[in-house]
Order: C-alpha cells, then sequence, then structure tokens
C-alpha cells in the first residue's frame, strides 16, 4: 500500500514537471535504461539468442498469442508496444524472466515461460528489458517508467 501511494505520489510529481524535464528525468531513471546504447546492445543479442524463438525476432510474439494453448497456459505474448509488457515495471519484468512466469502465476495455471536464471546473468537480463523498452516508442516508454517505483 506504501508502495503504491509512493508510486502515485511520484507520477503525480513527475506529471507536474515540464514536459523536457520528464523525458530525461523518467525514461533514463531505472537500471534497465534503453538510451544506453551499449547495454541495449547487449540486450538485442541476448533477445536474439534467448527469447526470440518464442517471442519473434522483431518481437511480435506467437501467431494467436490472444488465444489459450489446448495444452494450457498461453503463446508467447509480442514484447513490442502491441502487447501487454509496457503495463508492468522493471521489476516485474525482470523477476518474470529471471524466475520463470510460474513464479508469478497461480498454481492452478500452467504459464510457460522459461526461467533464465542458470542461462543469463543478471547484466544480461536488465540488458534484455533496456533492449525491448528500447523498441517502444518514447511515449509508451514514459508510461511504462511512470509505473517503476524508486
Ligand atoms: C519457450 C518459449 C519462450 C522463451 C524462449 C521466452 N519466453 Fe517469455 N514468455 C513465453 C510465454 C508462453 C509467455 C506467456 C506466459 C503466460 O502469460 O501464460 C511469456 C511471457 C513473458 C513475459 C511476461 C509477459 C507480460 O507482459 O506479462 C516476459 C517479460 C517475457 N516472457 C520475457 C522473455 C524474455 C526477456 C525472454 C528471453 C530472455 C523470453 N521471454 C523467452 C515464452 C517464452
Amino acid at each position: 500500500m506504501v508502495v503504491i501511494i509512493g508510486g502515485l505520489f511520484l507520477v503525480f510529481l513527475v506529471a507536474r514537471l515540464p514536459t523536457t524535464a520528464r523525458e530525461t528525468t523518467v525514461v533514463s531513471a531505472t537500471i534497465a535504461n534503453p538510451n544506453d546504447a551499449r547495454l541495449v546492445a547487449l540486450g538485442e543479442d541476448v533477445y536474439q539468442a534467448q527469447c526470440a524463438s518464442c517471442h519473434g525476432a522483431n518481437l511480435e510474439g506467437q501467431a494467436n498469442w490472444q488465444e489459450q494453448l489446448t495444452s494450457g497456459g498461453r503463446p508467447a505474448l509480442p514484447r513490442d508496444e502491441t502487447g501487454h509488457t509496457w503495463h508492468h515495471p522493471d521489476e516485474y519484468l525482470f523477476s518474470v524472466t529471471k524466475y520463470g512466469g510460474q513464479a508469478r502465476s497461480p498454481a492452478d495455471y500452467q504459464n510457460n515461460m522459461p526461467a533464465f536464471r542458470d542461462i543469463l546473468s543478471d547484466q544480461e537480463l536488465w540488458a534484455v528489458i533496456a533492449y525491448i523498452k528500447s523498441t517502444w516508442p518514447v511515449d509508451v516508454q514514459r508510461m511504462q517508467a511512470q509505473t517503476n517505483t524508486p
């Protein structure tokens, strides 16, 4: 609750900043900084090697990603701005990628997102999130950044 109120207060504060200050302040105020060219380049390599097979080379997701699979769970969602990814703060995206989707899902829901904790370092995980964010339009980056609490 405190976190939510704190987050809302931050959004309120940020919304009062002039637009130019807001762009630089909000978009770069995270570890997974989409404006860090070296981090984004590392993240793109990681994405193509580890994520593209499911989420698509262009982050488009699997075919019919809106539908449930008959085998249980859902197909891989798009990571681009048409998907739901930008509704989530960095910490959530990091945690789902590191520990897998099942760790954040109810026990009776089958989540097909694998865990990467044994495959990717934390730096590679933050890098891939920075890369995904870097593909979004700036206004979407800004909306997602507002979901990040300090
Ligand atoms: C074996 C296929 C597969 C691979 C490889 C894979 N994913 Fe996923 N991912 C999924 C599926 C399926 C879901 C949807 C799970 C659900 O909601 O039921 C998902 C969901 C996610 C989510 C949560 C989606 C959201 O918006 O709530 C994130 C974040 C994510 N994947 C990131 C990644 C990243 C980053 C990589 C590479 C390091 C990766 N995934 C590799 C299958 C995969």
